[in-house]
């Protein structure tokens, strides 16, 4: 029962999470692209810096940017903000739900770092702490006046936070945990940053004295880093589905990767949005499938054991391949799993049975025996030689 409702509050805890981030997201690339798409038209009203026209929805919509501020704000003046924070409360919570409460499954991998659970999580909320403190100090610092040191600085930043997650977390615990780092930067932005900012100005604007555009300036600054943040970020957060990811040995690379290649499909996004020549934005996304194909090439398996002749040789009976599994998998993968917080095989996948074994042979080369994303967090401590020897076993199976 109790396994029953937790899987629920997860489920329910994800949807939510997707449905704000999805919000959160499309706004936020809406009002980046219109931002860039804003042109100074002839006749413009007294205030308005430029304007954009766009068809969407069966109507044609002007749109007028004023900044600093117009000199009256209306009554129904609508805000932005509750998509970024309940990303960022359900993403949290998502984060106690699966992963502080199955710490010692999820989060902890004793071949990487043997920490009890409460150290883990203790260890988690203090680098999302942590991590804002260091990127907010950035912007506030004298680097950042410049764009492209400040960009540069925060790069280095996320891949030092994920060089140490990598040190201390299982493989899908360090990159869950580089999404959360940079959300949290994102979303604090929004709370502590670019609404306070605004309240400011609208809050000059009602007792009519003139604002400090330094607060839209900041604003605006921040805003374009969140753009560029989300679609690593995005990536992050489902990268538990890629053991080629998670399990890398250099995941910290295949992040800095990531982040370029994402920071530069957001810029081509952004300004094919805003209507520019293909011709002049091209570059970005030809950039990101290069750094996309040396990812590609550093995943790639090095060895093809199929034609590994030593592991052909090698003579693994039946019972011994059965026996790996029971050991190692089949506590969790079970029509009735013995292990803790399962009530039902993970993915509906069982291996009670020889037949069972056969039949996901080949999931099973990519979690267990080309990657060691399974046992989770290799609670069960498989060695090399296990992983090698059920291989053998896969590749005769497969040669039948
Ligand atoms: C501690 C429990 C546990 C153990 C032990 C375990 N698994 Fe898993 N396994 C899981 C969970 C949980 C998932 C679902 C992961 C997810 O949600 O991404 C899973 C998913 C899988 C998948 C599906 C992957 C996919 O997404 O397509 C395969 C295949 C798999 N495990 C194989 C194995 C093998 C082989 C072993 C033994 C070498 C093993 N597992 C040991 C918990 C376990």
């Amino acid at each position: 029962m109790e396994v029953f409702l937790s899987d629920w509050l997860n489920l329910v805890l994800r949807w939510g999470h997707m449905i704000a981030g999805i919000g959160w997201i499309g706004t936020s690339f809406y009002f980046i692209g219109l931002d860039v798409s804003l042109r100074r038209r002839a006749g413009a009203r007294e205030g308005v810096d430029g304007s954009a026209w766009e068809v969407h929805g069966g109507g044609f919509y002007h749109v007028e940017k004023y900044s600093v501020a117009p000199k009256e704000l209306p009554e129904d003046l609508i805000w932005f903000k509750w998509e970024a924070y309940i990303t960022w409360v359900t993403g949290f919570a998502l984060l106690v739900v699966q992963y502080y409460f199955n710490a010692s499954t999820y989060l902890i991998d004793p071949g990487v770092a043997d920490l009890a659970p409460w150290q883990a999580i203790a260890i988690s909320v203090t680098s999302l702490a942590v991590g804002w403190l260091l990127y907010d100090g950035l912007c506030r610092s004298p680097v950042g006046r410049h764009t492209v040191a400040l960009g540069l600085a925060t790069f280095v930043l996320i891949l030092a936070a994920s060089f140490l997650f990598t040190q201390i977390f299982s493989g899908r615990g360090a990159l869950i945990h580089v999404g959360a780092f940079v959300g949290t930067i994102m979303a604090v932005n929004v709370f502590m940053i670019i609404i306070p900012g605004q309240k400011k100005v609208a809050d000059a604007l009602m007792r009519g004295e003139e604002p400090d555009p330094r607060h839209g300036a900041v604003a605006k600054q921040r805003s374009v880093h969140n753009t560029y943040l989300t679609l690593p970020v995005l990536l992050m957060m489902v990268s538990q589905h890629y053991p080629m990811l998670t399990g890398h040995p250099h995941a910290w690379i295949l992040v800095g990767l990531i982040l370029v290649a994402g920071a530069l499909v957001r810029h081509g996004f952004v300004r094919h949005e805003a209507g520019d020549a293909l011709g002049k934005f091209a570059w970005a996304p030809a950039v990101a499938a290069v750094g996309f194909a040396v990812a590609l090439v550093m995943t790639a398996p090095t060895t093809d054991l199929t034609k590994d002749p030593a592991l052909a040789a090698l003579e693994v009976s039946d019972a011994e391949a059965e026996d790996i599994v029971a050991t190692h998998c089949a506590n969790c993968h079970s029509a009735n799993p013995a292990h803790e917080g399962f009530d039902d095989p993970p993915k509906d996948i069982a291996f009670d049975s020889l037949d069972e074994i056969r039949r996901y042979g080949g999931l099973i080369q990519q979690q267990a025996v080309a990657s060691d994303t399974m046992p989770l967090g290799n609670e069960t401590g498989m060695t090399e030689e296990d992983r090698r020897r059920l291989g053998a076993w896969l590749i005769k199976q497969r040669g039948e």
